[in-house]
């Protein structure tokens, strides 16, 4: 049978929980679960993530998702909902909303009576300079007087553009954030991911957002899960599955895009694009085996790479580490161009799963 194979390690992901309430112990978390958990299994993370305060998805087949799964937390659409027949589905389930423009204002304002009976609160966006969802400054502190005339429990939510980077941008967010919550005070508030939860603690009022934290991956470029104290929730594996040596001046796979400029030892890998497992590699690309690290050699295809193992021991069935405790999702991202996050969301299910 063939061996690739996605670990997931609860006792991480519940490390890294942990990790947010040692960081915001005051506010309530919000732990991000949308995108399956951001592609480690919705199902086993939220038996591991069963301690947060509630659950934030992108969409209503999220969070039905979560209650399908027995959880009765409070749960938030971040993004609201998508049309107004999903109203009566969120409030019969208990199910909290972003709104974000003024057509969501007018279908939860048609719901009034039914979303307020269940103490339902709604998180009103603010669009403070990221210029994707909310409303500006000049309308939404009307917005939320107008809300809260009517009886609604309102926080005010803001996202970050760059929470990862020192970005002139985030001193005027914050302030207008701050300008909004203090005039339409009493207000709770809301907008730290995982990057801002570093680096803003006064910023964490009442709920936080953490995501990628969670899994054990990195919001910032220039700092490792090891700087931040998180621990890898996913190894990725596969396994050895033939081994070959090539001559100095041979190549090995699609393109011959490596030729060879001295004699090797090459271990041929079951995994691929198929799997999830990126091609680009702009860089050089390691795997690891047994916590050492060894270089990818030539283009990967969709079920299969090579791997030197010059001086290696190993043999068929070797297990080898994609990404995981020795070679980091985050440096296999950076080789690749890309983000831990897009790396983690976009495996395939052929892998299987298993937990631990
Ligand atoms: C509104 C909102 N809050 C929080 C998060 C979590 O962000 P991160 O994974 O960087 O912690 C996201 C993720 O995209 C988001 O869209």
């Amino acid at each position: 049978m063939r061996q690739a194979t996605v670990y997931i390690d609860s006792s991480a992901l519940q490390y890294n929980l942990n990790r947010v309430k040692q960081l915001a112990p005051s506010a309530k978390i919000v732990s991000m679960v949308k995108a399956n958990a951001y592609g480690h299994g919705v199902k086993d993370c939220l038996a591991a993530l069963k301690e947060s305060d509630a659950f934030g998805v992108a969409c209503l087949q999220e969070a039905l998702e979560i209650r399908q799964l027995g959880y009765q937390q409070p749960i938030t659409l971040i993004e609201g909902v998508f049309s107004v027949d999903e109203m009566p589905v969120v409030i019969e389930q208990n199910i909290e909303i972003v709104v974000h423009h003024q057509q969501q204002l007018d279908w939860l304002l048609a719901y009034k009576e039914a979303y307020n009976a269940k103490k339902l609160k709604v998180w009103v966006k603010l669009n403070s300079g990221m210029n994707r969802l909310g409303f500006k400054l000049e309308h939404i502190k009307d917005v939320i007087h107008r809300l809260k005339a009517e009886g609604f429990n309102c926080i005010l939510a803001m996202h970050f553009a760059n929470a990862d980077a020192d970005h002139p941008l985030n001193d005027e967010q914050i302030r207008q954030f701050l300008e909004v919550k203090n005039d339409c005070a009493p207000l709770m508030g809301s907008c730290c991911n995982s990057a801002a939860i570093y680096k803003y603690p006064e910023l964490h009022f009442d709920f936080v957002r953490p995501g990628i934290m969670l899994y054990g991956a990195s919001p910032f470029a220039d700092k490792t899960i090891h700087n931040l104290d998180l621990k890898p929730v996913m190894t990725f594996t596969a396994e050895i599955i033939a081994l070959n040596s090539i001559k100095a001046g041979e190549s090995v796979g699609y393109g011959s895009t490596l030729t060879a400029d001295q004699d090797m030892d090459l271990a041929i890998v079951s995994i691929g694009y198929g799997d999830g497992y990126p091609r680009a590699f702009p860089q050089q690309n390691y795997v690891a085996i047994n916590g050492q690290t060894t270089r990818v050699i030539g283009r990967v295809a969709m079920d299969m790479i090579a791997i030197e193992v010059t001086s290696l021991n190993v043999d068929l069935g070797t297990e080898v580490e994609l990404w995981g405790q020795t070679r980091l999702v985050d440096d296999v991202a950076e080789a690749n161009g890309t983000i831990g996050y897009e790396l983690l969301c976009r495996l395939t299910n052929r892998p299987r799963r298993k937990v631990l």
